[in-house]
């Protein structure tokens, strides 16, 4: 790469995309750092400043608002900052009944979770392809391999990611541009507690730490991958999941699901 290349990370606030932030930085990267709470982005931007003696800029978002991505990209133009790397990582779910869940709470999943990381990667992907570098990490989930009752729209949000990051990779291949999904399984960081899944047994039995998916997402982006799901329990079932039918797996995720 002709400049020292940089990576934008959505939600680096906390949990994997404060890890992946960080695992950017130890490769050489110079990181601008997005999410709601500007206090922890600028603990974040210290330390990598710090310890990696990269450049961090901060930027401050509601990605569930309509017009945040567009402010975003105008923060960014302001700035003169050109994106090479982008990682849509900011997501949240939540357990429950969907006819019992807030309305609000489902319908600002579908903004940060789909429409905000897809609007964000239509208005940087352009200038990617432009200079022939760079690429998309999405950070999906395992989720997206099934149907998930009492946490429809989460499962159906990251179904989307899959299917998106596939048919960008598709419509990119013979270009320089990498793009990958990260499908991590459960993790240990906030989404646990906000989402209410963190008191099921089978995510509090078999949670990984943020650090070890987030460097497998890196190491699997740098290597343009098209799919990385950290850890062989993961990848155990999402394996065993291609097996079964669609109806027997959904029952089998609404009863380990239901509270
Ligand atoms: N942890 C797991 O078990 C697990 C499993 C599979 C997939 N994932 C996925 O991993 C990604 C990261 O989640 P995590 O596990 O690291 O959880 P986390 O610790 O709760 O982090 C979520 C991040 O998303 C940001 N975010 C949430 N709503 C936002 C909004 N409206 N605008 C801007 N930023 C927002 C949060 O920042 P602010 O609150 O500061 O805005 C935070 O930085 C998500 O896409 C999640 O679906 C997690």
């Amino acid at each position: 790469m002709d400049t020292q290349p940089n990576a934008l990370v959505t939600g680096a606030s906390s949990g994997i995309g404060r890890e992946i932030a960080k695992q950017f930085a130890s490769e050489g990267y110079d990181l601008i750092l997005v999410a709601r709470r500007e206090e922890k982005l600028r603990e974040l931007a210290s330390e990598i400043e710090s310890i990696h003696a990269r450049n961090a800029t901060v930027l401050t978002c509601d990605l569930s608002q309509p017009q945040a991505v567009d402010g975003l990209c105008d923060q960014l133009q302001q700035q003169s900052l050109q994106v090479d790397t982008l990682v849509n990582n900011a997501g949240f779910g939540a357990l429950g009944r969907f006819s019992e869940l807030s309305a609000d709470r489902q319908t600002d999943m579908v903004m940060v979770n789909v429409v905000a990381l897809t609007r964000l990667t239509r208005m940087l992907l352009p200038s990617m392809i432009q200079r022939n570098r760079g690429g998309v990490l999405n950070v999906g989930s395992i989720a997206a391999h099934q149907a998930g009752p009492n946490m429809a729209v989460y499962y159906a949000t990251k179904a989307y990611v899959l299917s998106f990051t596939e048919g960008l990779r598709e419509e990119l291949s013979g270009t320089a541009v990498h793009v990958t999904c990260l499908e991590p399984g459960p993790t240990e960081t906030g989404f646990g507690e906000d989402s209410g899944m963190g008191k099921l047994d089978m995510f509090s039995s078999a949670a990984m730490s943020a650090e070890d998916v987030a460097r497998a997402g890196v190491r699997g982006y740098l290597k343009n991958e098209d799919v990385v799901i950290p850890g062989w329990m993961n990848r155990l079932m999402v394996t065993s999941t291609g097996f079964l039918p669609r109806s027997a797996t959904r029952k089998l995720v609404g009863k380990m699901q239901s509270a």
